[in-house]
């Protein structure tokens, strides 16, 4: 019997055809998944991606709370007219310290993902207070009133503690300075060296100008760090898996 003739019996037995179509499809199955149980990790670790310092970690809280993820997505898709308009495409890795990812998924505004140091501390400032003194066709809300919310870090170290519990490698040196991290980051005349040491590249200024420490600065901070930790300039993909 040939091969085709083999095949006719299949075709033409609905039960036979059902249980070896079953068949086909679990195998296809395993071999697609089973491979993922045994991988420690499905995102490549890329040079420069470090957890968020307490100050940005606290901006990231206020980014969520007020909503900017509505009309914000943190996500540039290897596109040409994404990556021309926005920068290098997201790495996976460049979210991996994300509890919840803030990757979105409507642009009334530009995408965020390489926002950091494009523009100044100052044009965020009076962006931020009122978008359309800078953009005057801008739809986006205002937000002045974060420059009159003073934050000392209370909450900080429990910020930090849940996002350990959810992967973050935060270690006891970090908790331990948590509030000091917190306070200095936005001190430029402060002593930052311990904050520098623990999380490599941090940008410790007066993020808002004024000389308490407010959710506007916090804010800042994490805007301007968004897309900035890895150097693209020396990245290459790893493509041998
Ligand atoms: C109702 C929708 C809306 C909300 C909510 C919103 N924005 Fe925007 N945003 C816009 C629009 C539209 C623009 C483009 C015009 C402009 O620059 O103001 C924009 C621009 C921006 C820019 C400049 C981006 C660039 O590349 O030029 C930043 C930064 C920004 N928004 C941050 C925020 C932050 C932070 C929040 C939350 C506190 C927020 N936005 C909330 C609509 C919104």
């Amino acid at each position: 019997m040939g091969i085709l003739a083999k095949h006719k019996i299949l075709e033409t037995n609905a039960t036979l055809l059902l249980i070896f179509s079953f068949l086909v499809v679990t195998i296809g199955g395993l071999v697609q998944i089973v491979p993922l149980f045994y991988l420690e990790n499905t995102i490549e670790k890329v040079e420069g991606v470090r957890p968020y310092t307490p100050l940005e970690l606290a901006g990231r809280d206020i980014y969520i709370r007020e909503g900017c993820y509505v009309c914000h997505s943190q996500m540039i898709r290897p596109m040409r007219d994404e990556f021309e308009r926005y920068g290098h495409y997201s790495l996976a890795a460049e979210s991996m310290y994300d509890h919840p990812f803030q990757w979105g998924s409507k642009r009334t505004g530009p995408d965020l993902a390489r926002v950091g140091e494009r523009y100044s501390d100052e044009w965020h400032v009076d962006h931020l207070t009122d978008p359309q003194s800078v953009v005057p066709e801008s739809i986006m809300p205002k937000y002045g009133f974060l420059s009159n919310r003073v934050i000392d870090g209370r909450y900080i170290r429990d910020t930090m503690a849940t996002h350990r519990i959810v992967g973050v490698p935060y270690s006891d040196e970090m908790m331990e300075a948590a509030v000091a991290d917190f306070r200095v980051q936005a001190d430029p005349l402060g002593d930052s060296d311990g904050l520098l040491e623990r999380y490599g590249k941090a940008a410790v200024r007066n993020f808002d100008g004024q000389p308490q420490l407010t959710e506007m600065d916090a804010l800042i901070a994490y805007l301007q760090v968004l897309g900035t930790m890895v150097d693209f300039s020396t990245f290459t993909p790893d493509d041998s898996r």
